[in-house]
């Protein structure tokens, strides 16, 4: 696969194919999202042992849940008997197993065979062999993240690296204390369109202007085509008479203790390949996990995170929500927009990007490496 990008003010996309073939998307599904890590559920989501969501990843089912101790476990969502889907539901929760409805196998929390019909007269069968097939996990910003591949990558490498990449360091995340925080809402969005393109639509604020008018009247500076991840470090401030992070700039709701004075009044927007935007204003952190289904399909889950004691208290959350949620809404739009056009004669060779942005110009050979490594 050789793909042209060209250096100078424009930046050839990929050629229209790799926002709608079957085949590359299949290569996808393996060679990235089945590889990499992928941040598959909040921590509170699996909160207490026996609690379970089933997630895909890649072409996947993957069981996310937690054992005894308090540990998070994920598996193939595959029964090791005959193969049956064990969990079927999105989430739930079970006392101390799994219990597949087929022939009732069944597995503890951490996946061992504890019981089956006749298992005793079944010396032979070994509980672990025929456990659970386990998947890597690491919890990090209060999710679990995971990892299909036999050896996972570096996770410090990858994803702590991309948050360094951007925000020159790990304290400036950890100043959130995004683990910490508590679900103000979460909204899942259905886009018909490629995740690439909504990658790319996140990295190149060269949008901001024209469809986000709400935003750019909180973050001035998006309204002059400047960018959200322009270099190293970079927030974008709030404009002089704003209040909050909000739909009409009003006030929001007290600064996260942790968070600097240097970080104070800005927004910060961290891309963490290949399915994860973080979102960071002064008092909420705003997560978004893509979950490609389709060449023309993703599933995005959007999660707005604040303070224990502002969600406990039942503060009211619409106007912080709501100017992001047009956000993605504008957002999202613009991709479908795009997907539409993507099997065009004039789109075969690609279209440009503006890249302002320090980083857009390795997401497309950062895609092509990953598709011609596996
Ligand atoms: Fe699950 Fe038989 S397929 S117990
Ligand atoms: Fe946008």
């Amino acid at each position: 696969m050789t793909v042209n990008l060209v250096p100078g003010s424009l930046l050839k996309t990929l050629p229209g194919s790799y926002y709608s073939d079957p085949e590359i998307f299949a290569l996808e599904q393996a060679r990235i999202f089945e590889a990499m890590w992928i941040c598959a559920v909040r921590s509170a989501d699996v909160g207490t042992p026996g609690a379970f969501r089933t997630v895909r990843v890649g072409r996947e089912s993957v069981l996310v849940t937690r054992n005894r101790t308090g540990e998070a476990r994920a598996f193939f969502n595959v029964c090791r008997h005959r193969g049956a889907r064990l969990c079927t539901e999105p989430a739930g929760e079970v006392r101390r197993a799994f219990q597949c409805s087929y022939h009732a196998w069944t597995y503890d929390l951490d996946g061992r065979l504890v019981a089956a019909p006749n298992l005793t007269k079944m010396p032979d069968v070994d509980r672990v062999e025929y456990g659970l097939r386990r998947v890597h996990v690491r919890e990090w910003l209060g999710y679990v993240w995971v990892c299909l591949a036999g050896e996972a990558p570096s996770f410090e490498d990858t994803v702590m690296g991309a948050v360094r990449t951007r925000l020159g360091d790990i304290e400036s995340i950890e100043a959130y204390a995004v683990d910490r925080l508590e679900f103000g809402r979460r909204i899942t969005y259905d886009v018909r369109a490629n995740w690439k393109l909504i990658v790319e639509n996140f990295m190149e604020c060269y949008h901001c202007a024209t469809i986000h008018p709400e935003l750019t009247e909180v973050l001035p500076e998006f309204a002059d085509g400047f960018a959200a991840q322009f270099f190293v470090g970079h927030g974008a401030l709030f404009g002089d008479d704003v209040k909050g992070f909000t739909v009409d700039g009003s006030e929001g709701f007290e600064r996260i203790p942790g968070v600097t004075a240097e970080q104070d009044r800005r927004y910060y927007a961290v891309t963490i390949r290949p399915q994860v935007f973080v979102n960071l204003v002064p008092d909420h952190v705003i997560l978004h996990r893509m979950f490609p289904v389709a060449p023309d399909r993703t599933i995005v889950e959007c999660d707005w995170l604040y303070l224990p004691e502002v969600v406990a208290a039942g503060r009211d959350l619409t106007k912080s929500v709501e100017l992001f949620h047009r956000v993605n809404q504008q957002d999202f739009e613009a991709c479908e927009r795009c997907q539409e056009a993507t099997n065009s004669r004039v789109y075969a060779e690609g279209g440009v990007l503006v890249p302002s942005e320090h980083h857009l110009a390795e997401f497309h050979t950062w895609v092509l490496d990953a598709l011609e490594e596996g």
